[in-house]
């Protein structure tokens, strides 16, 4: 079977792992933390960056930050992980769910302004398969309503909008380096934060609400509970692999844009015969080659296809179920229709993309998939 996803190790992952043994302390805020935090700060233009468990606990941090209150809104896209709404919903607050465009299926902002409230607090767009989300678009509303913006961009490291790179639209942003990744060291995120206000608190509220970052820094002689935090620091275990990765972040990107790209030429014709639709990148925006995804005309098809491909030794996988329509959504939905995201969640199928997919197997993946020609 051709899986859908491998994580490859091909740098230094393995030394450096030795090397954090070797440094004798693999908690966190270590060698390779600093290393890792620094080349994260110097994609996203000099923000603060702070490694975290993961992508979701980044979420849950900017939530704190935001000192959200029951009642509070925060609008998300239907069509995400859930992570991007629960995220919000510690501190009492409600997530309201938007629909999607239906070209890049990501957040739309003329739906998210229709939805906007006196309670509504924050945005969080998803820039999903790593499609940058109409930020600059998402910049102006949440400017104009007073409101925070927050990109969960776990798929977007090093996709840009005009040449502005994603993550660094909003006052807050977040990544996932988790396995299926385009970069990765297991489970792991980070926080970006491109509003300096909010460096310090971030740094406590990581630090189960101590100030020892401070502390670390030689900055005051003692640390002590200064907010209520939890613990949301990487080992440093994690960011060695995440230093090797990085540091063949160029080469993982070329690959799997080459992989994207083959998929788009040589499935074209096929798609356009069974009404099958392809990624559509706007010209604006670079993508980061995330995801090869189709969509097909219904969920009947779309399950025939998974059906055949699995047939063919290859293994395929659908996306996020609409969160409106989730059984904790459907408890917080008022009724708004996201069609977009309903329709998504049941034609969206993705294929096998990852640096160590060999052209044979790609070859595999393209001739089961044309030879598929409806159920
Ligand atoms: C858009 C989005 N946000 C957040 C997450 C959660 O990431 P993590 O597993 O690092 O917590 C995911 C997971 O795939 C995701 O797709």
């Amino acid at each position: 079977m051709i899986p859908f996803n491998r994580p490859s190790f091909h740098g230094n992952e393995r030394s450096y792992m030795e090397q954090a043994i070797g440094n004798g302390s693999i908690s966190g805020n270590g060698e390779f933390t600093k290393m890792a935090e620094a080349t994260l700060s110097q994609l996203h233009g000099g923000a603060t960056a702070l490694l975290t468990t993961n992508c979701t606990h980044a979420l849950e941090m900017s939530a704190r930050l935001l000192d959200l209150q029951p009642g509070d809104e925060v609008i998300v896209p239907s069509y995400t992980f859930v992570s991007t709404a629960s995220a919000f919903m510690w501190n009492g607050a409600r997530p309201v769910f938007a629909d999607s465009r239906p070209d890049t299926l990501n957040i739309d902002p003329e739906d998210v302004a229709r939805l906007i409230t006196p309670r509504t607090r924050a945005i969080c767009i998803v820039h999903y398969a790593g499609v940058g989300a109409d930020p600059v678009a998402f910049e102006r509303l949440a400017a104009e309503h007073g409101l925070v913006l927050i990109e969960d961009n776990a798929h977007g490291l090093g996709g840009s909008v005009d040449g502005r790179t994603l993550g660094t639209f909003g006052a807050l942003s977040t990544l996932s380096f988790h396995e299926t990744k385009n970069i990765t060291c297991g489970e792991g995120g980070a926080l970006i934060i491109n509003d300096p206000a909010l460096v310090d608190r971030a740094e406590i509220l990581r630090e189960k609400g101590t100030n020892r970052a401070r502390f670390l820094r030689g900055q005051v002689d003692k640390y002590t509970w200064a907010d209520i935090g939890s613990s949301w620091v990487m080992s440093d275990m994690l960011a060695a692999i995440l230093v090797g990765q990085l540091e063949r972040f160029d080469d993982i990107q070329v690959e799997r844009m080459r992989l994207w790209q083959r998929y788009r030429v040589e499935l074209a014709e096929w798609a356009e015969r069974v009404g099958a639709t392809l990624p559509q990148v706007p010209d604006e925006a670079a993508h980061t080659a995330h995801m090869f995804h189709l969509r097909f005309a219904s969920l009947h098809v779309r399950d025939a296809f998974i059906a055949h491909m699995r047939e063919h030794s290859v293994m395929t996988v659908f996306h996020y179920q609409a969160l409106h329509e989730s059984p904790v959504g459907m408890s917080l939905h008022e009724g708004h229709a996201c069609p977009v995201a309903s329709e998504a969640s049941q034609t969206l199928v993705r294929l096998p993309l990852f640096i160590d997919l060999s052209d044979a197997d790609q070859a595999t993946v393209i001739a089961a998939a044309t030879s598929f020609t409806g159920p």
